[in-house]
């Protein structure tokens, strides 16, 4: 186990500039999840830590050590791929075994290893079959499996989850994570799924255009995004977005004037965006409970049930508005109703830097 260390990471493909500078210090047993939209740079960082590319410019430390110009098979480290790569003619057991009999290990400690891993990943009755014999989870299962045989250091993850469909997806990131709590091996986890992201992350690396957005919690994400970027992405679904304006003590809308407390530094042309998540909305009498002033009318558009909540388009002076209101009850398309937004949950960003608004 080991901690990992990137301090100003550059790279370079020719003269395309893909990673812009990353420092990053991640603690030993610590699960990172690198997230972000698709060619923000996630694989070629983790491709960095993996040795498998040269850094431009920068340090890579693994467990205190500088490992710039140690090969990969030295790093002891081990990957998981999205395409599980596994020997088709092999035996799930001689798949699992193959790096240890490769690094000429005896025998007797390969077949130890093989068995612990097959019983932590389920995986002791399948041991004689061949991967075209396995569904898709049980093949990632063994490739994870391949992985943990080595008893890395540190694990890397490339979206390994992405060729599996919606419900076998849920199972296995449920399986990753108690396999991280029981073996507490550092672990970094690539995904540009932002819910894969919060739930297995202890803290979240979020990536745009090879730079560092926001690093933090799960929670620190979702809560107290630095900015309108990472306000967007995490949250699911997305935070709506308006244009706004401050006045004195109140945040102008075409729809509402609502109460806000000041900020410490404030736009001096007043221009913000206001951001509130769907499912900060209140609807019908719950929105007796907030100040007047945060209640206002709007039509229902779209209404989409999903069994124990429902996500609504709504229409209030000519804005949609998405809204995600718990419960089984939903109103009718048409209809005209009394929303309420929680004060509590606003988010105020600066309109022309995008930066959240700090009191
Ligand atoms: N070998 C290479 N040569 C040139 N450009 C590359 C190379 N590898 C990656 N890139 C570019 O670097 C950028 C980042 O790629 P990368 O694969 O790291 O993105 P990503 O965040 O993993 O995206 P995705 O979510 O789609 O997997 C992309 O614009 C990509 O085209
Ligand atoms: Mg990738």
């Amino acid at each position: 186990m080991a901690s990992v260390t990137l301090r100003g990471i550059r790279k370079d493909f020719g003269r395309t500039q893909v990673i812009k500078g990353i420092d990053l210090a991640i603690e030993d047993k610590e699960f990172v999840v690198f997230v972000g939209p698709s060619g923000c740079g996630k694989s070629t960082l983790l491709r960095l830590i993996a040795g498998l590319e040269d850094a431009t410019a920068g340090d890579i430390l693994i467990g205190g050590r500088t490992v710039n110009t140690v090969a990969p098979k030295d790093r002891n480290i081990a990957m998981v791929f999205q395409n599980y790569a596994l020997y088709p003619p092999m035996t799930v057991a001689r798949n699992l075994g193959f790096g240890l009999r490769a690094a000429r290990l005896p025998a007797a400690e390969i077949d130890r290893r093989v068995n612990e891993a097959a019983a932590m990943l389920g995986l002791e009755t399948l041991l004689a079959r061949r991967p075209g014999e396995l569904s898709g989870g049980q093949r990632q299962r063994v490739a994870m499996g391949r992985a943990l045989v080595r008893d890395p250091q540190v694990f890397l993850f490339d979206e390994p989850l992405s060729n599996l469909d919606a419900q076998l997806r849920n199972q296995v990131r449920t399986e990753i994570k108690k396999l991280h709590q029981q073996i507490r091996t550092t672990a970094i986890y690539v995904t540009h799924d932002q819910v894969e992201a919060m739930t297995l992350a202890d803290r979240i690396v979020l990536l745009r255009d090879g730079r560092i957005e926001q690093v933090g919690t799960p929670t620190d994400l979702f809560e107290r995004p630095a900015n309108r970027f990472v306000a967007g992405f995490i949250g699911s679904p997305a935070m709506n977005f308006f244009p706004a304006r401050l006045d004195g003590a109140e945040i102008v809308l075409p729809w509402m004037r609502l109460p806000c407390p000041p900020f410490a530094t404030a736009p001096t042309d007043g221009r913000i965006t206001l951001g509130i998540r769907p499912e900060d909305f209140l609807a019908g009498t719950d929105t007796h409970a907030v100040p007047e002033a945060c209640r206002f009318e709007a039509q229902v558009g779209v209404v989409e049930p999903m069994g124990s909540e429902s996500l609504l388009v709504i229409n209030a002076a000519g804005t949609d508005i998405q809204v995600r209101l718990i419960g089984r009850a939903f109103p009718q398309t048409g209809s005209t109703l009394g929303f309420a937004v929680n004060p509590a949950e606003l988010h105020v960003f600066d309109a022309a830097t995008g930066n959240t608004l700090r009191r």
